[in-house]
């Protein structure tokens, strides 16, 4: 390499310091708002071992791919891109996998503050105990009451922004380390504890059921590429995030092994959450498929029957606040970085930068929920047929940029990249095990992407 091997916004203080940061980064409202709602729309346990299945085969090797680009690259996506082209001696139109990877994040992020914005309005309402003893149709009428009022919408979806841009604006180690380091804990120990209360109250095996037990005439074409697409979201892969945090890395840590822990928190988190939903859910009679407002119109039943669930409440939606906060920071990085690095400004005017731009997207969404609920842009396309412009922004994003961004990191890093550098920068010490991951990255992850793109848009028929 000709440049330095040295990141000029910084690095991680140690290996646990990026294993959390990457942590917050996959854990957010991917796996506690999305994960159930969109497995309740598609059936259940075959959209799950879908899922599942991604993480394994894809995920995993992904991850590692983007860590060890962003570590050998040590800046921002864009640039690491056009870095690692020329030592490869490939032409310089990978960086543009950079710039796809910068769009995907201010498109996601413009729709993710909204609904990050919706836990903050809820740790609100907890607090102020207005889900004691409440029905399921009280709940969900506090809900659209929320989602229908774009005023509100705006004013939480602008305070989430603001948060964001402070921590981005003071560098992702200071603030973000810290806070990553009690968040994760506490959150897995209120999931569990909402799963205690799910398996005692709830039907608890009807929950599992409906997410276990895979029945695969409920699941589409579509199906499947959601649920490929939502295992890159998830684990915040294809855009880059995972690449600037592998940037910051320390260089004698292990890729591999770093990158299957997050996977498996990450996983984990997601099926603690849809465990502690659908019980409720069936409990209540309630829809399983009511789509981007399960949690808000379940959860909050839980909190209002059980005791302490004031408190509670209160604390879950910190904590789920404090997780969308930790996955909105690693989704406007990349752009920050690069905006630092090529225009030379601070990284505080590249936060304002950023931040207002995506915030001004975020209109879109609110309005999503309130004057547009009805509007249907591509309703003359059957599968897009019910799809607001959220929905559309989420779609394009999640399941067609994301996993595109995949693929080209998958070709880059087994077919453009000389052998001999990636070898050099896993480390892995042991032969089979960067043969497996050279293999899954050269042929699994391509063809799979390949053949759900081409199974959705019926080109072929499986
Ligand atoms: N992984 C985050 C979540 O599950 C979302 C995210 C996607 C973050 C892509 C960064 C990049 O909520």
């Amino acid at each position: 390499m000709t440049q330095p091997r040295k990141s000029i916004h910084g690095s991680w203080s140690s290996r646990l310091a990026f294993i959390l940061a990457a942590t917050g980064s996959a854990v957010g409202l991917g796996n506690i708002w999305k994960f159930p709602y969109i497995a309740g729309e598609n059936g259940g346990g075959a959209f799950v071992l879908v899922y599942l299945v991604c993480i394994g085969l894809i995920g995993i090797p992904i991850m590692m791919a983007e860590v060890m680009l962003g570590r050998r690259g040590r800046q921002s996506p864009i640039n690491t891109m056009r870095a690692l082209a020329a030592e490869a001696g490939a032409n310089p139109a990978w960086r543009w996998l950079g710039w796809a990877g910068v769009v995907a994040g201010f498109l996601i992020l413009s729709y993710y503050s909204v609904i990050a914005g919706w836990a903050l309005a809820y740790v609100f309402r907890s607090m102020a105990g207005v889900f004691t003893g409440a029905t399921a149709e009280g709940v969900s009428s506090i809900f659209t009451q929320l989602t229908e009022d774009p005023e509100r919408l705006l004013a939480w979806h602008t305070l989430f922004m603001v948060m964001t841009m402070i921590v981005v604006a003071r560098g992702v180690k200071s603030g973000l380390e810290q806070a990553v380091r009690f968040l994760v804990p506490a959150l897995f120990v209120l999931l569990l504890l909402l799963d205690g209360y799910a398996m005692a109250s709830g039907s608890f095996d009807q929950g599992l059921n409906f997410l276990f037990t895979p029945d695969f005439s409920k699941i589409t074409a579509n199906g499947v590429l959601i649920a490929m697409g939502h295992a890159f979201f998830t684990l915040s892969l294809g855009m880059g995030a995972i690449m600037v945090y592998g940037s910051y890395l320390p260089d004698r840590t292990s890729v591999a092994r770093t990158s299957i822990i997050i996977a498996l928190l990450d996983t984990l988190v997601a099926l603690l959450a849809g465990m502690a939903i659908f019980p409720i859910v069936f409990a209540n009679g309630l829809e399983p498929g009511a789509g981007p407002g399960l949690i808000f119109q379940t959860l909050p039943i839980a909190f209002g029957h059980m005791a302490g669930g004031g408190l509670f409440g209160t604390l879950f939606f910190v904590l789920l606040v404090f997780a969308a906060w930790t996955s909105a920071i690693s989704l406007i990085e990349p752009a920050v970085a690069w905006l630092v690095e090529n225009k030379g400004v601070t990284r505080v005017y590249a936060s304002v930068y950023a931040g207002v731009a995506t915030w001004s997207m975020g209109l879109l969404t609110i309005l999503s929920f309130s004057h547009w609920a009805n509007f249907y842009p591509l309703s003359y396309i059957p599968v897009f047929e019910k799809y607001t412009v959220f929905d559309l922004l989420d779609y394009l994003t999640a399941n067609i940029m994301l996993p595109l961004g995949g693929l080209a990191i998958a070709i880059f890093s087994a077919w453009v990249m000389r052998r001999r550098d990636s070898v050099q920068e896993l480390d892995m010490g042991d032969a089979t095990a960067y043969r497996l991951w050279h293999f899954l990255v050269r042929y699994v992850t391509p063809i799979a992407v390949i053949i759900v793109f081409l199974n959705v848009t019926g080109l072929v028929d499986f």
